[in-house]
């Protein structure tokens, strides 16, 4: 079956891009986030400043690149983009800030994943604005540094844990991406419909983001199959029977939940007897990576009840097992 959950953060297809809000007005959802970046800017545009620095974070495909490509848009500014483990060396990361013009934006992407010496470079570009990076030789080295012109970092991150306390302290503006409600991931399936011409009926728009996990990226994905099941199978049109039929082939739970997702609640309950597991024993018995489950799988079967963390490892719940249609049975750890 297709795999509906990115684990490769780099994959970003064509589509992605064109179906990319471009204004602050056409980002759907993120209310609060929305509202407050959006005085900052202003503030920051009365008094000719650049925006402060400003980290994002949240689980894949909420909206973390869209909103920097945003802020450079509604900054009037260019934008230079990047990512963390991409730059190994304190020269690339020297090379990148040396294309900067005065209010340029910098997006750095996956930022926890920087190395740390680069890292040290970043402090004094973000806090000075000044590059101060050695050069030469252990011989004949020497400390040199440059004036750099004010700019904006944009960081962004899945794992806002990862991130060492210096790093974190030099953003003036820290804003997280929660999950979308049903409403809003309806408004934007609504909206990618527009784009790509087609028409969909409200309740299948409805019933596609209850099954897209509180993600826009998963809602576009999902409706991108639907969309072909309609053309195939149907007249084009997307109605709410097409949907269920094409979100059931693709094993796209009532929930959201796919193979994986079932797998990974599955093998708890009947290889750990419910819980509590590590992560590590878990990552293996499913053959995924901890990082994966921890990123992309976990948090949204945590936020919605399926799973718990405790001290001494995850746990399934009572609604994953009603949910899966197993027995519930009391875990003596519970
Ligand atoms: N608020 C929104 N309104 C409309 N569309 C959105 C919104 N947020 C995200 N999208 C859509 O979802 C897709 C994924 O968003 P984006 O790539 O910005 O996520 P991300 O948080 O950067 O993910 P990752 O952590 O994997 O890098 C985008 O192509 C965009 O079309
Ligand atoms: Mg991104």
């Amino acid at each position: 079956m297709e795999r509906i959950l990115d684990e490769e953060k780099t994959i970003e297809d064509e589509d992605e891009l064109s179906l990319r809000p471009k204004y602050l007005r056409e980002y759907i959802g993120q209310k609060d986030v929305k509202d407050n970046i959006n005085v900052f800017i202003k503030a920051a545009k009365l008094r000719d400043e650049p925006l402060d620095h400003t980290l994002l974070y949240g689980p894949p495909g909420l909206g973390k690149t869209t909103l920097a490509f945003i802020i450079a848009n509604e900054l009037e500014s260019n934008i230079k983009t990047a990512s963390g483990p991409a730059i190994e060396k304190t020269g690339d990361l020297a090379a990148i800030l040396s294309t900067l013009e005065p209010g340029d934006v910098l997006f750095i992407d996956e930022i926890h994943r920087m190395p740390k010496i680069v890292e040290e470079v970043l402090y004094s570009a973000m806090e000075d604005f000044t590059l101060d990076i050695i050069i030469g030789n252990d011989g004949s080295s020497r400390s040199i540094k440059i004036d750099l012109p004010p700019f904006t970092l944009v960081g962004a991150t899945t794992r806002v844990g990862d991130l060492t306390s210096p790093l974190r302290d030099r953003f003036g503006i820290i804003s997280k991406l929660e999950y979308y409600s049903i409403d809003d991931l309806c408004n934007i399936i609504k909206r990618t419909s527009d784009v790509f011409g087609v028409k969909i009926e409200e309740n299948a728009a409805i019933e596609l983001a209850k099954r897209s996990r509180g993600t826009p990226r998963i809602a576009n994905r999902l409706l991108k199959r639907v969309r072909d099941f309609a053309l195939v199978n149907g007249n084009g049109n997307i109605d709410i029977d097409i949907t269920k039929e094409s979100l059931n082939r693709l094993k796209v739970d009532s929930e959201g939940l796919d193979d994986t997702d079932h797998n990974l609640l599955k093998s708890i309950i009947y290889k750990f007897n419910g819980g509590p597991v590590g992560i590590d024993a878990l990552a293996s018995s499913i053959g995924e990576e901890s990082t994966t489950i921890e990123d992309v799988y976990e948090p949204y079967l945590l936020q919605h009840g399926f799973l718990k963390r405790t001290n001494r490892g995850r746990v399934v719940t009572e609604k994953a097992y009603k949910h899966l249609g197993i027995d519930y049975q009391k875990s003596m750890f519970d």
